[in-house]
């Protein structure tokens, strides 16, 4: 990670907070991306400090222009780009015949056309000396799901276009793969256990409970499980693996 520049979407919380701490820690300079700006500066104002300041870009992803802007800021305010963890992302616990519109348009945008516009332009920057992407997919993108069907298609289409740009950009030495999280505790299930508790009257803890139960290692994900996998992604030792959809699920997939 020495000296390496590490865009991260979804910086402000959950996993990509988490990703920009161990990155920063072992001597990455930070570019952390988020629309809420003031979780964001308390993040980027904590990491350990690196030879040359992290960078905190406040971001609305929903917009695809805005998307498109963030590999030319990042290459205007850092100078270069060598790493990309797109953990941006939206979930709602929704049922089928009542997801609007524009809830379905929040969560293809940002886990989707965002992660596409992103990596591409990141791809293009650093096609001549190679580099690491790594996107936020899910256990959800595997299987669908009957409360968040958009969700399980936007991760399903995660793992799609991480293949697509492996094959594009794996000439260029640029490895792109999918780390897919099962239930993780972090920020994003404050909202999401609205959503299911709306449907299925239940609480958190019966949620948390069930899913430490079905997952054979007998409790459910951190974000520091997570954050070890998209570290060593990221790194040289990771650098023959390409193309691939990798679960940090301590085996969920396997019951649910
Ligand atoms: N936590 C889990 O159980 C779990 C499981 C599977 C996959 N994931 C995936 O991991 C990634 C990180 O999730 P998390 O649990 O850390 O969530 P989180 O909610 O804690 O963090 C997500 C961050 O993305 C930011 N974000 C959302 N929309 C944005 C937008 N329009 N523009 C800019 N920033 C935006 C949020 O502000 C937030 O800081 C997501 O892609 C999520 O789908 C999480």
């Amino acid at each position: 990670m020495k000296d390496k520049v590490a865009l991260i979407t979804g910086a402000a919380s959950g996993i990509g907070r988490a990703t920009a701490e161990v990155f920063a820690e072992r001597g990455a300079r930070i570019i952390g991306l988020d629309r809420d700006a003031g979780h964001l500066q308390e993040v980027i104002a904590g990491l350990p400090k690196g030879e040359r300041g992290h960078i905190a870009l406040v971001k609305d992803l929903r917009s695809a222009e805005v998307a498109q802007s963030v590999v030319p800021d990042v290459l205007e305010k850092a100078g270069g780009l060598d790493i990309v963890v797109n953990a941006a992302g939206m979930c709602y616990f929704t049922r089928m015949n009542e997801i609007s519109i524009e809830e379905y348009n929040e969560v293809m945008d940002v886990n989707v056309r965002a992660l596409f516009l992103i990596s591409v332009a990141a791809a293009e920057a650093m096609s001549s000396k190679g580099g690491k992407i790594i996107n936020l997919g899910s256990n959800a993108g595997r299987k669908g799901r009957a409360l968040s069907a958009h969700y399980a298609a936007s991760k399903a289409a995660v793992k799609n276009i991480t293949e697509s740009l492996a094959l594009a950009y794996g000439p260029n030495r640029i490895t792109v793969n999918t780390v897919c999280p099962g239930p993780t505790v972090t920020p994003m299930w404050d909202g999401n256990f609205e959503g299911l508790k709306k449907i299925t009257g239940k609480q958190p803890e019966e949620f948390w409970e069930t899913w430490s139960r079905q997952t054979p290692l007998g409790r459910v994900g951190q974000p520091a499980d997570v954050v070890e996998l998209i570290c060593f992604l990221a790194s040289d030792g990771g650098g023959y693996i390409t193309g691939q959809e990798i679960n940090v699920c301590g085996g969920f997939m396997l019951t649910s």
